[in-house]
């Protein structure tokens, strides 16, 4: 059995990973770790893993942990998974790095995240993490960067008509709106409850550090450059993530031609569901899923997508989980039921 380790296993997305993995049946969680000096057991960090694992959240030791797993998962904040990923990866251990550092090119790695990258050795090696669309480059990959939340909610809810449709500057709109969670478990005075709650507010208008990702792919995808305006907004919900996309319809297609290229694109995919209802996709349907649900309308001359997701599953962990058993060979559902 394949054993695997937890990096950042205290954050959000961590604790996510380690529920799943102890539900795996293919896979042992052999390590979990944070920044603690005096390695305490998880379960009396989260009681809720009592009775499920006697583990110990260790600090981090890439020599030790790689000789007894052969995958980690780093869910660290971004500038430093790349000062670890690469040291994993000399060892022999895979990488699934659920952080921005190995998501964009250096340019714009500098650009949108102020920093320059520690590892341009690994970058071209990583395989986005996207079953959706790099399903055969996971298989074989030694690194992977994990999406990110935004961007797998954005990107699925473009793919299908992405290469249909002739668009320029300015002709897709994406106005999102996500969770607390999203932002991670550290202390902010802007995420505090009283802060949050009963309030409603964008940020960061066509500048988020999400945007350049949704463009790279969605450009690569299609040979052309795509531009993307984004505007993420943030709910006074825990989990979850609602991206409403507005594309000009230049192909002037209605809207069963629509669904059916959504039907027809996702008909194999274990983790995207097209509603073909009058319903539209709402987070009380995806939120503790690894599902993405999808819901269409094509109304004037707009196409309007509504794409939802748990940013803290499909958006983030949940997808993790998939690429690792798309990696291992297993079924690509196994934990994520
Ligand atoms: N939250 C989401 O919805 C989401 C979605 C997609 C991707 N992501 C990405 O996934 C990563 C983890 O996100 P998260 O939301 O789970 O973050 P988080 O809740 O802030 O957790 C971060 C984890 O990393 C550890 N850590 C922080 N600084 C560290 C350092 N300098 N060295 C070693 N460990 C450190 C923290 O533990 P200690 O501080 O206890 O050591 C904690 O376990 C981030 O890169 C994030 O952008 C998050």
């Amino acid at each position: 059995m394949h054993k695997v380790a937890v990096i950042g296993s205290t954050g959000y997305s961590g604790q996510e990973l380690v529920d799943i993995l102890l539900k795996h049946s293919d896979v042992e969680l052999a390590c979990v770790t944070a920044r603690f000096d005096d390695s305490p057991k998880y379960a009396d960090i989260f009681p809720r893993f009592k009775n499920r694992t006697s583990l110990c959240c260790e600090k981090l030791d890439v020599e030790k942990i790689s000789k007894t797993c052969d995958l980690v998962f780093l869910a660290l904040p971004h500038t430093v998974s790349m000062t670890v990923a690469g040291e994993f990866l000399k060892k022999g251990t895979k990488v699934i790095d659920l952080s921005a550092d190995y998501r964009l090119p250096m340019d714009k790695y500098r650009e949108y995240y102020k920093k320059e990258h520690l590892d341009k050795e690994n970058i071209p090696k990583a395989v986005y993490g996207l079953p959706e669309i790099n399903r055969d480059s996971i298989k074989n990959a030694n690194i992977i960067s994990n999406p990110g939340c935004y961007p797998t909610s954005v990107i699925l809810g473009l793919l299908p008509i992405i290469k249909d449709i002739s668009l320029s500057e300015s002709e897709i709109i994406v106005d999102s709106k996500s969770g607390t969670s999203g932002a991670g478990r550290k202390a902010d005075l802007d995420l505090s409850f009283s802060e949050v709650d009963g309030n409603f507010k964008s940020y960061k208008e066509n500048v988020h550090q999400h945007m350049p990702e949704m463009e790279n792919i969605l450009s690569k995808e299609t040979g052309k450059d795509i531009s993307i305006n984004f505007v993420p907004h943030l709910l006074p919900v825990k989990r979850g993530i609602l991206s409403t996309i507005y594309v000009v319809n230049k192909a002037n297609l209605n809207q069963d031609q629509v669904y059916a290229k959504f039907n027809e694109y996702y008909k194999n995919e274990p983790f995207v569901r097209v509603i073909n209802s009058k319903n539209m996709p709402q987070l009380k349907d995806v939120v503790n899923t690894n599902y993405c649900d999808i819901g269409i309308r094509v109304v004037k001359n707009v196409i309007i997508i509504v794409s939802a997701i748990d940013n803290l599953l499909k958006g983030a962990s949940g997808q993790a989980v998939q690429n690792m058993n798309i990696m291992f060979g297993f079924n690509e559902r196994e934990g994520l039921f």
